[in-house]
């Protein structure tokens, strides 16, 4: 059987060059080597409030997105979360063999509960979800960004658990981070992550940010008082840049290091601004393409949804009767 690929983005806020290069990036090159799912997660998204018209756009952008970075939909499945209901009810099978202490040390829980006034529930049980989504489709792989590490390694808890409990049911997955991009860093912070979430210009480059912008954003990017790059001593900004040019380009060490060492912080991000624009204008010249036809768009998650919705079903059905939870007779 082909092994299975599944992960997902949340529709808030705007897509950026982490995302691109930590996730949609590397499940665009490794789609066609697996049954490959790519899912938009709504029901995530509304763990924090969303206004109502903005998550509605939100996902066929986020759509859009997927095909304009090559997603390529007659061999992979571009899902919205909600458009599948097992989802949530899988959610809820697990969260019933979930201790509360788990989910108490999810450091992202910690860090996004920190930020509100009042923390809803759905925010703490966002990490069960996530292994729901996963586990639903038995995937094999999860490629994502270095930030869901300890999300994927809940999910294996949780799917080590229920196995225990209730006999062997689900698929342990595996993670798969990038190579290079796994954490991409704020440009005008490079100590935190790159986030969808922090706002103010220089901080993030957006996929769909025009050329002037993303130009500016990285020529003003954090470095150190360093005046040219050196492999040995850089700081965190600087490691930064490179990151996010090798990222793009596939360049190898050597290559990197033979083209940059004792280049002027000027160049370096005049640089890594032309190579973050040249993989970034074809994207955003499709991604025009493709919002110019909505029918188009709805028919591609109709048919995703449409296509997972058995597979989905029949691990639910599986898991309700492993638990002995009432299950219709045909
Ligand atoms: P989300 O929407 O925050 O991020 C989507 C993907 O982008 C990666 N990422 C980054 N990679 C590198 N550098 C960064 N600065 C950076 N920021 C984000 C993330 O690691 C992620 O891969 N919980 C998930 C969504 C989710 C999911 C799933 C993922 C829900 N169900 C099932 C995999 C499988 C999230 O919030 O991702």
């Amino acid at each position: 059987m082909t092994p299975r690929v599944l992960s997902g983005i949340q529709p808030s806020g705007n897509l950026h060059i982490g995302n691109y290069l930590g996730a949609l990036g590397n499940w665009v090159k490794i789609q066609h080597d697996y049954e490959s799912i790519f899912c938009i997660v709504d029901l995530h998204a509304i763990t924090v409030y969303q206004k109502p018209e903005e998550l509605r756009s939100k996902v066929r952008e986020i759509a859009a997105l997927f095909l304009a970075a090559g997603i390529d939909p007659r061999h992979s499945r571009i899902v919205v979360q909600s458009a599948v209901a097992a989802h949530a009810e899988l959610a809820w099978l697990l969260t019933c063999v979930t201790p509360m202490g788990w989910l108490e040390r999810m450091t992202q829980f910690k860090a996004k509960a920190a930020a509100q006034e009042s923390v809803g529930d759905g925010l703490f049980q966002y990490p069960v979800l996530m292994a729901a989504d996963i586990l639903l489709y038995q995937a094999n792989i999860v490629p994502v960004g270095e930030d869901q590490m300890q999300h994927l390694e809940l999910a294996r808890d949780i799917a080590q658990r229920f196995n225990s409990l209730y006999g062997d049911t689900f698929t342990m997955p595996a993670t798969r981070l990038p190579l290079v991009g796994a954490r991409v860093m704020g440009l005008d912070e490079p100590t935190t992550k790159m986030s969808k979430s922090a706002s103010g210009t220089g901080h993030a480059v957006a996929l769909l940010d025009p050329p002037e912008r993303i130009k500016k954003t990285i020529m003003r990017a954090t470095t150190d008082s360093g005046s040219g790059v050196d492999f040995e001593t850089m700081g965190p900004g600087v490691q930064n840049l490179l990151n996010i040019f090798q990222a793009f380009s596939d360049w190898t060490n050597d290559q990197m290091k033979a083209h940059f060492s004792g280049m002027r912080y000027g160049d370096l991000k005049k640089q890594v601004a032309e190579m973050t624009i040249s993989k970034l204008e074809p994207i955003q010249k499709r991604y025009a393409d493709i919002t110019a036809d909505p029918a188009y768009l709805e028919s591609i998650l109709k048919d995703g949804a449409n296509a997972v919705r058995p597979t989905a079903d029949a691990t639910v059905r599986l898991v309700k009767e492993r638990m002995g939870i009432y299950t219709e007779t045909a």
